[in-house]
């Protein structure tokens, strides 16, 4: 009767594991319908972008997407010159960065930089403490400056801000922050000019600089790839957050009513991490991931393409399997409730994992989660859950790229036309998440078609947005006048 017993249970548990089983499958199933974005439905989101641009720039509060204008109406030529400084702040580090312009002939002749972290209860807290410790870090960078940055005799330093969250800017050297993103929430820094929050902590650490020109990176970036590239029409941010600038034309800019720019034209930042549409492929765990978020409501096409978020929903899926399909075994691994415990690179590095026996996915499981064992099914089916998750976001910044094209009319080849459009692209999610950055660029080329997808040219610009900063300081600066005489 033992024996019989014993092999009853077996057969149950066998049964029960057959069925939890037949329930992870189920879940990675109703992911994938629930993520799926053929082609038609990428024309869908691209097209309702273009809709919402239209939207944005006749009228201030007219779309989800804000359409910021940048007071960026002439992009670098080449002939920027000189010695300044730069600062960038948007994600979990910033970066402080002197560059030495050398015109036409040296380019960027010298640079240095340093990156600091920012300590993460900075991000939550109040204004005066973030902008100090941002100040104190550049006053500390400005000590080491060496003989080779020489600054003619009598003249402040000069700065470009590269401040990554949207701002309304009221000229080209300030603005005031319309809201926090990414992780950040510092209740009053909103509503304030946020070159005069850096300038009052500047004042407080004893540092003289000059903030000539604020910048989001989008912006920089943008400048930073046309001063090497004249073709870059558009820059877009694959990181910790995403969005996306562009060159319009002032005409087509119907809120704007200042006076008509020499170039006719005017950097647009379209903050399109807050796209949304009904078109927007969303699952059960989008919804609560931005219910339990810092800005419920906001920025949900940036919650489901971006570096901050992907392993937060990796983290989530895994977390229902555990529940509901016993995916961990029979209790609930603890760290697996930690909210964003699975950071991006940590989900990049096992869905880049080509060792037969998959055992990056099993050694990142085992240090993020403290799993001490995998089958080799389950780190299948966790690389499925990656490729899902990253494919979706790959492939809708496409859509996103291929409806800025087609705003501008660069998304068909013209008749005897060879223009060409070049897309400046940074950030970590592009720079290292190989097979995402793939997706993106291979989905791109499918929606352009074989004949247009030769006119567009994806490129990388390397950290252009500090650059980009530095080089709109140079030509905004308050000595250019003696500098041409
Ligand atoms: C967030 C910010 C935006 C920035 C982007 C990329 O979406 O709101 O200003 O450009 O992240 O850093």
């Amino acid at each position: 009767a033992a024996v019989c017993a014993a092999s009853v249970y077996i057969v149950r548990r066998r049964m029960q594991s057959s069925g939890k089983w037949a329930r992870v499958i189920e879940i990675l199933k109703v992911l994938e319908e629930d993520c799926a974005t053929p082609i038609g439905k990428l024309r869908q989101v691209a097209d309702a972008m273009t809709v919402e641009m239209h939207a944005g720039l006749a009228s201030e509060g007219g779309s989800k997407l804000k359409m910021l204008i940048s007071y960026v109406d002439n992009l670098p030529s080449g002939e920027e010159h000189g010695f300044f400084y730069a600062l960038d702040l948007g994600g979990t580090n910033f970066r402080v960065m002197r560059v030495l312009l050398g015109g036409k002939e040296g380019r960027v002749v010298k640079q240095e930089s340093e990156e600091v972290s920012i300590p993460p209860h900075l991000m939550i807290s109040g204004s005066d403490e973030l902008f100090n410790f941002i100040a104190e870090a550049l006053a500390k960078f400005v000590a080491t400056e060496g003989e080779d940055f020489h600054l003619p005799e009598g003249r402040q330093r000069e700065l470009g801000f590269t401040f990554s969250f949207p701002v309304k800017q009221t000229s080209l050297s300030s603005g005031t922050l319309i809201k926090w993103t990414k992780g950040f929430s510092i209740e009053d820094t909103v509503g304030q000019d946020v070159v005069g929050e850096l300038v009052k902590a500047m004042e407080r650490v004893g540092l003289d600089m000059n903030v000539t020109a604020l910048v989001n990176d989008t912006v920089g970036t943008l400048a930073g790839g046309r001063y090497y590239n004249p073709d870059v029409v558009a820059a877009v941010i694959l990181g910790t957050g995403t969005n996306a600038a562009y060159v319009e034309r002032a005409h087509a800019i119907p809120k704007w009513h200042g006076l008509l720019p020499k170039s006719g034209e005017m950097v647009i930042n379209m903050e399109w991490g807050n796209f949304r549409s009904s078109h927007l492929p969303l699952t059960e765990y989008d919804h609560s991931l931005d219910v339990d978020s810092l800005n419920p409501g906001e920025q949900i096409l940036e919650k489901i393409i971006s570096g901050m978020y992907l392993g937060e929903i990796l983290r989530r899926v895994l977390l229902k399997m555990a529940e509901e399909a016993a995916f961990f075994g029979d209790s609930v691994p603890p760290k697996l409730r930690i909210p964003f415990i699975i950071r991006t690179p940590n989900m990049s590095a096992m869905h880049s994992d080509t060792s037969p026996d998959l055992k990056v996915v099993g050694s990142k499981l085992k240090d993020i989660l403290e799993v001490p064992t995998t089958s080799l099914k389950m780190r299948k089916v966790v690389i499925s859950l990656c490729n899902i998750i990253a494919t979706r976001g790959a492939r809708l910044s496409a859509a996103g790229i291929y409806g800025i094209l087609k705003k501008l009319g660069r998304d068909a080849p013209k008749d005897g036309e060879t223009q060409k459009s070049v897309i400046a692209m940074d950030g970590g999610l592009f720079e290292h998440y190989t097979q995402f950055s793939e997706s993106m660029e291979s989905s791109l080329k499918e929606l352009l078609g074989d004949e247009a997808s030769e006119s567009v040219e994806v490129i990388h610009s390397n950290d252009g947005s500090g650059v980009g900063a530095a080089l709109l300081a140079a030509s905004h600066s308050q000595y250019l006048e003696d500098s041409e005489t």
